[in-house]
């Protein structure tokens, strides 16, 4: 049953919501519509979101936008999504800053565009100070090449003698990936029915909540989450722990 969003008591509200949007394409699909529109409708969906989480509370909230194996797709629709990304940086850092949220980008900024690192940098110095919600949007990111960077970068400090490798423990390596600055995430939702993480957040997301729903990402809105974090509520977290 769907509760008013402030009936979701505090202690139960997930501090760290990640989103693998998909399902951009069969939505348009499904209205025999162009790719592009669908691609378009989720980032109305992305809009939504980003407020509805920080009205509801939610701390950090991220966002799989673009991943290192999407570059896989024809040049058209890479392209099309590039163009939205920009357009969605230029239009919206404003409202963010508005709204006192910090934007974060994670993944591997070198295969971007000038451009578009420039309005990263732009927007993510802007927003550096704002405190009410941490929004990371993962760009050509995944979650395999992120630890290979940071096992070539623990490499080169051990090859250098500034690293013990009695040193490396899981929080060490925690601490040299994209996300070293926030909190695992609690809950991983990914829309569109398909199961399964696409390379997002592997190491992260060891004890997350999974939670798979129906609905193609343009659909997914406020009520929608709202479902989704009375849904993680009455899940029963362990963590490996004997329960009592
Ligand atoms: C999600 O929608 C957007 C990205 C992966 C960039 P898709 O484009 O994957 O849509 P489907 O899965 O083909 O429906
Ligand atoms: C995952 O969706 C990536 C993003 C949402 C950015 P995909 O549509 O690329 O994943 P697969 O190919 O179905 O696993
Ligand atoms: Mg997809």
């Amino acid at each position: 049953m769907l509760e008013a969003p402030h009936s979701i008591a505090e202690t139960t509200l997930p501090r760290h919501v990640a989103i693998i949007m998909d399902g951009n394409g069969r939505w348009a699909k499904a209205r025999h519509l162009p790719r592009a529109a669908g691609h378009r409708e989720g980032a109305e969906a992305v809009r939504r979101t980003v407020t509805a989480s920080r009205e509801l509370g939610i701390e950090f909230l991220t966002i799989y936008a673009f991943s290192s194996e999407n570059w896989k797709r024809p040049d058209e629709e890479v392209s099309d999504l590039m163009g939205l990304l920009r357009v969605y940086l230029q239009r919206e850092i404003k409202e963010l800053d508005k709204q006192g949220i910090r934007l974060r980008i994670i993944g591997d900024k070198t295969q971007l565009s000038a451009d578009i690192c420039k309005l990263i940098d732009d927007g993510e110095r802007k927003t550096t100070d704002n405190s009410d919600m941490v929004l990371t949007i993962a760009i050509n990111y995944g979650g395999q090449a992120e630890l290979a960077m940071a096992m070539r970068c623990i490499a080169e400090g051990v090859k250098e003698g500034k690293i013990n490798p009695d040193d490396i423990d899981e929080e060490f390596i925690s601490k040299h990936l994209y996300t070293r600055d926030i909190p695992d995430p609690d809950l991983v939702i990914r829309t569109s029915g398909e199961q399964r993480l696409s390379n997002f957040l592997l190491w992260q997301a060891a004890y997350s909540e999974l939670m798979f729903v129906d609905d193609y990402w343009p659909d997914f809105d406020k009520q929608k989450l709202v479902s989704a974090l009375n849904a993680f509520a009455e899940r029963d977290r362990r963590f490996g722990a004997r329960k009592e």
